[in-house]
């Protein structure tokens, strides 16, 4: 009837048996696996779920959230929110906002979606190679299938809900072994070693424009995994790489003889990278997209011991990940600095307010503008810390 296998408890689900939503969910997993060939459902390990701003979602996603009657049966964590579920006050969030992005949680929370509100879930919930999972932000998609090696499709925020709510994802795509093999070389060249997470984000900034929806296979840098974090995060950005493999960096690049003879190799010069940093004024600086590491945290402290910052400096990581670096994060906030959860710079509306912002992220130098109307400068961590005190 379908055209994919499906089990009996999946026939069950179908027929309407436990309840409207879990049926309307399937036939969305379905029918979407219909459209792309996918002959089953694979159970996935955890999801992660888009769609979780009011500024994004609006009063008809809030409407849908709010009529769907069921619980998510795998561990299913919540994207970034447009405020810090606590402290938007101080964040400057108006409180007619506020009231409907509360509302959007409640909506998930009903459905049994963690709060987590975070695009880096793989720092609070372990993630493991080859597991299968239903993501759908961009960077978190790319970290999890190019620096864990797990399995996932970039999932829209109501397909990756349908399949917290089932607890499986129709198989096709990244799922499959052989659709993850590369498709075109980039061969970075010149001198990389004092390369830092800002110059990895310009790289994929520049890179994903040369890619687009590629799998690229990256020779001639070694990062380490916050700086794979900011490549894949800004390549997701400005292309639609949901996947990329470093040589002998990556898990699948250094467990699997991939063939690349024969694929196209786009060559990028390192100091192209470096004309990307332009020295434009700024209002204010952002760091943390995607959210800081406890490395990355710490690190954000150690530059800012004895500074007081002199403009708005907005720091952002997971709730979990503050909650378990306390002492860090007080040090980074005795700078004036804020460290901020559940949000960030590009799905909050208080950036908005901003004519332009400093990032160390090649994914928020390409969505600054566009999400937040301002113009965005990319810098290293030094320099953000360096323009925020002066
Ligand atoms: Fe995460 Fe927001 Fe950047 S969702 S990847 S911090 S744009």
């Amino acid at each position: 009837m379908t055209g994919m296998q499906l089990d009996p408890e999946d026939e069950r689900i179908l027929a309407g048996e436990e309840g409207e939503t879990r049926q309307k969910m399937l036939e969305l997993l379905v029918a979407l696996g219909k459209v792309f060939g996918a002959e089953r459902l694979v159970p996935i390990k955890s999801a992660q779920v888009s769609g979780a701003s009011y500024k994004t979602i609006g009063k008809y996603g809030l409407d849908w959230l709010t009529s769907l009657d069921a619980k998510a049966v795998v561990p299913a964590v919540l994207n970034p929110i447009g405020m810090p579920r606590t402290r938007w006050e101080e964040m400057g969030i108006n409180p007619a906002f506020a009231d409907k992005q509360q509302a959007v949680v409640r909506a998930y929370e009903r459905l049994g979606v963690r709060l987590d509100c975070t695009c880096t879930p793989y720092y609070l919930y372990s993630t493991g190679y080859g597991e299968h999972l239903a993501w759908s932000e961009s960077s978190a998609v790319s970290y999890a299938n190019s620096v864990i090696g797990a399995r996932t499709n970039r999932e829209g925020g109501p397909s990756a809900l349908a399949a917290a709510l089932i607890g499986k994802t129709p198989c096709y795509g990244l799922h499959l072994e052989h659709n993850r093999m590369p498709q075109v070389i980039v061969r970075v060249q010149g001198d990389t070693r004092d390369w830092s997470v800002a110059e990895y984000g310009a790289l994929g900034y520049h890179a994903g424009k040369l890619v687009g929806n590629r799998i690229p296979f990256i020779s001639g840098i070694n990062p380490d995994r916050d700086q794979l974090k900011g490549l894949g995060a800004a390549m997701a950005a400005t292309g639609a790489v949901a996947l990329y493999h470093v040589e002998g960096v990556t898990p699948e690049a250094v467990k699997i003889p991939f063939d690349i003879s024969g694929l196209e190799t786009i060559a990028v010069e390192s100091e192209e990278i470096k004309t990307l940093f332009k020295e434009i004024p700024v209002e204010a600086v952002a760091v943390g997209c995607p959210h800081c590491s406890p490395a990355e945290l710490e690190e954000i402290a150690r530059l800012l011991t004895g500074k007081v910052v002199t403009r708005p400096f907005y720091v952002f990581a997971a709730q979990g990940v503050i909650n378990k670096n306390t002492k860090i994060v007080d040090s980074i906030e005795k700078s004036g600095a804020r460290v901020f959860a559940d949000t960030c710079m590009v799905v909050s509306p208080v950036m908005e307010q901003y004519s332009s912002i400093m990032v160390n992220s090649g994914k928020a130098l390409a969505y600054v503008p566009y999400m937040c109307g301002g113009q965005a400068r990319i810098g290293t961590i030094e320099d953000c810390i360096r323009v925020a005190t002066e």
